[in-house]
């Protein structure tokens, strides 16, 4: 290895730059020259590939975002793109490619390695539905800023004894919603994976009315049947029969701007540098995960065909601590 680059792809997460930062750094460490790729499999297709030195990523660490810019890039899913994608890593000389994102972009990683392009992933997305690592880059910082919203909308539901509901991002995957209920101490929450329906969740918020409880707090997933708008709508059209209004926050992607917290930039730089030490080795075709609290690789073969099932005992303890 002499030259490698890195990207940042599909939805921005908080730790993505310490990511950055430390492939640049522990490349540099190594004696090679690093590049950075713009706007991710885009900046790929159409050449914007900039030279990175210690000091470009000087600063960022503490940073949200990512300062490579990302993009979903649907020419990079053509045979096409992915051809133009190779003509400029091999123009600009450059041995491997390391892709820091969720499943998306390391499918396309998948397809460059299968095309014989050595390429490491990194694991990073908000949603934490990734094969290969039990936490991704940016899934704390998300949680904690959805917790933080629960917690102030917990006061104002309490001086109005009001029920709320919160829906938080995720896909298809309820992983933030079901941690976020677990640590935020809501009432019930709604995920994809669980198929609820409506009356269910009004007969547990009435439950907690008649418990004495000051407010009701359900979270949602955005990729749940019933999410915040159907359940919105559902509950304002049987408004009279329920008895009670649904007041509705849609958290989105406030979620995932927030500046990355220690967990998050640990992870990063840990997985960021275990990535060129595993080229250093000779290695690729792999996603750098955390597994079993460290960080360990898994081949992008297996990423790409796998599914990262939630664990529902999870949604067992979240209706136990509901007392
Ligand atoms: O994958 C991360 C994520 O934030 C999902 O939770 C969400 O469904 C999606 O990205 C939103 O995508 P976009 O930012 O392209 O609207």
């Amino acid at each position: 290895m002499k030259r490698i680059a890195v990207l940042t792809s599909g939805g921005d997460a908080p730790g993505m730059n310490a990511a950055i930062r430390a492939v640049v750094r522990t490349g540099l460490d190594k004696g090679w020259d690093v590049f950075g790729v713009r706007h991710g499999y885009v900046g790929l297709v159409n050449d914007n590939i900039v030279a990175l030195g210690a000091r470009d990523v000087g600063g960022i660490i503490q940073q949200g975002g990512t300062v490579l810019g990302s993009s979903r890039c649907p020419e990079f899913e053509t045979e096409e793109g992915r051809l133009k994608a190779l003509r400029t890593l091999q123009q600009h000389d450059i041995d491997a490619l390391i892709v820091i994102g969720g499943n998306g972009s390391q499918r396309g990683a998948h397809e460059l390695s299968q095309m014989d392009y050595p390429v490491i992933g990194v694991a990073s997305t908000i949603d934490n539905d990734l094969y290969g690592s039990e936490m991704t880059i940016g899934v704390d910082t998300a949680l904690n800023i959805a917790l933080e919203a629960i917690d102030r909308l917990k006061i104002t539901a309490s001086s109005h004894q009001r029920a709320f509901l919160v829906e938080v991002m995720g896909r298809e995957c309820g992983y933030l919603a079901l941690m976020t209920s677990i640590a935020g101490g809501a009432e019930f929450v709604v995920i994809p994976e669980v198929e609820t329906d409506p009356e269910v969740v009004a007969a547990r918020l009435r439950a907690d009315y008649r418990k004495g409880k000051a407010h009701a707090l359900v979270v949602v997933a955005e990729g749940a049947k019933y999410n915040a708008d159907k359940l919105r709508l559902y509950f304002q059209e049987h408004r009279e029969r329920l008895g009670f209004d649904l007041r509705v926050t849609i958290l989105g992607h406030v979620q995932r701007g927030g500046a990355p917290g220690a967990f998050d930039r640990l992870l990063s730089t840990r997985m960021g540098a275990a990535a060129t030490d595993k080229l250093a080795l000779g290695e690729h075709g792999i996603l750098m995960g955390l597994l079993k609290g460290e960080i360990a690789a898994t081949p992008l073969a297996e990423v790409a065909t796998n599914k990262k099932q939630l664990d529902l005992r999870l949604l067992e303890l979240a209706r136990a601590l509901n007392k």
